[in-house]
């Protein structure tokens, strides 16, 4: 059964006053996310330091990932963003060897590009692979790339300035052929589509929060497939990287037997309590149907862009589109400003205006910006 829309637009109070097409930057907030926030400031006020409870709000973090993901608990790290994810992960690869090779693509945002070129001292080869003349990049454009010095090839799942999807299963099966690990940046689709890190068969994926999965900024995830945490000992690490936080070992490091030994010091315990609400509503709502729903309202919106002569550079097939519209623009800065001023909430990265849409947007968000899109045509379309 499909879910109830409608009711569930109603969770989000900031819908009732703005056109909210920004999911891609930052979520809308939900009745339960506020909530579980004001839970914690209640506790702060009842109780004061209430660690024993405090922990299990990051346990049902690490649960909740798990699940979202079909992974194991004990594959999921919780992390304080996607960079320090990647920092502990990069810190415990040798690039010394000829293996030392690290394969990204031109759809990077700068964390997962920025922190491979940091390990450059220790080694590493960072190789970028370019997208072709229609702007995309096909499968087919990392095999020149993928060889037998990769170590890792870490991809974004969608390109957070155009909103192209990689085809991931594709790049994997490259990967493996060379025997290279692969690493996916899902913070751009995470929550807005259906992801199975074993289905996709990556070894490390890695988001957060903020976005569509409705909690807030300061908490990610890196998942580490299982068969490799034991093999990869982190030097970027902390006491909630521990194998036992309690003891209070101060003579040497045991990192933690699961994925728990990327992670670092005391867990941000607030944001804890907003993402484990965020993460029960979206999976209340189920990936599938969200999935659905933001294929079909992305589609509309690029139609309806066509129509008003106005097109967007997003790809227009399911398969190779995320939850962002790009449209090009003459001036972004000023487009999104403009739209703000309309009660539109947007957000621009280069020459593009960005439109995200998550489950609770509709198709009277979608008339509503082609209104006001249409109007400011003549101003902002490129020349
Ligand atoms: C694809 C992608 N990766 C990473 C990040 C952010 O990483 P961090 O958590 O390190 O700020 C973003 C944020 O917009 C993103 O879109």
């Amino acid at each position: 059964m499909e879910p109830n829309f409608v009711a569930l637009r109603k969770e989000f109070p900031v819908l009732e006053r703005k056109t909210y097409l920004n999911s891609g930057s930052y979520c809308a907030l939900a009745n339960d996310v506020k909530a579980a926030i004001e839970a914690y400031m209640e506790d702060r006020l009842a109780v004061g330091a209430n660690w024993d409870v405090w922990i299990t709000r990051n346990e049902a973090v690490r649960a909740l990932t798990a699940r979202l993901l079909g992974a194991a608990s004990d594959e999921i790290a919780v992390t304080a963003s996607v960079s320090a994810g990647l920092n502990a992960l990069a810190s415990a690869l040798d690039f010394s060897g000829t293996r030392n090779k690290v394969v990204i693509s031109d759809f990077e945002f700068p964390t997962n590009a920025q922190i491979w070129h940091a390990q450059e001292p220790r080694g590493a080869r960072v190789v970028h692979v370019p997208r072709d003349a229609s702007g995309y990049i096909p499968a087919e454009q990392f095999a020149a790339a993928i060889d037998e010095n990769t170590q890792l090839v870490a991809i974004t799942h969608v390109c957070f300035r155009n909103g192209a999807k990689l085809e991931i299963p594709k790049i994997v099966r490259l990967a493996r052929a060379k025997g290279a690990r692969v690493l996916l940046d899902c913070y751009q689709s995470v929550g807005s589509a259906d992801i199975n890190v074993k289905q996709l068969d990556v070894d490390f994926a890695v988001g957060g929060m903020l976005k569509y999965l409705l909690g807030t900024a300061g908490i990610g995830f890196m998942y580490v497939r299982d068969s490799f945490t034991k093999t990869l000992l982190p030097t970027n690490s902390g006491w909630f990287a521990q194998a036992d936080i309690g003891a209070m070992d101060i003579t040497g490091n045991h990192p933690h037997p699961s994925a728990r030994r990327f992670e670092a010091g005391t867990p941000a315990v607030v944001n804890c309590y907003a993402a484990e609400a965020g993460l029960k509503f979206l999976l209340g709502v189920g990936t599938q149907a969200i999935e659905k729903r933001i294929q079909a309202l992305t589609r509309r919106c690029m139609e309806r862009l066509v129509e008003i002569g106005w097109p967007s550079v997003t790809p227009t097939g399911d398969e190779r589109r995320g939850a962002t519209v790009c449209v090009p623009s003459r001036d972004a800065g000023a487009l999104a400003k403009e739209l703000m001023r309309r009660d539109i909430v947007t957000s621009h990265r280069d020459a593009n205006l960005r439109a995200s849409f998550h489950f609770y947007n509709n198709e009277a968000d979608i008339e509503s910006f082609i209104a006001a899109m249409k109007d400011l045509r003549a101003e902002f379309a490129p020349a």
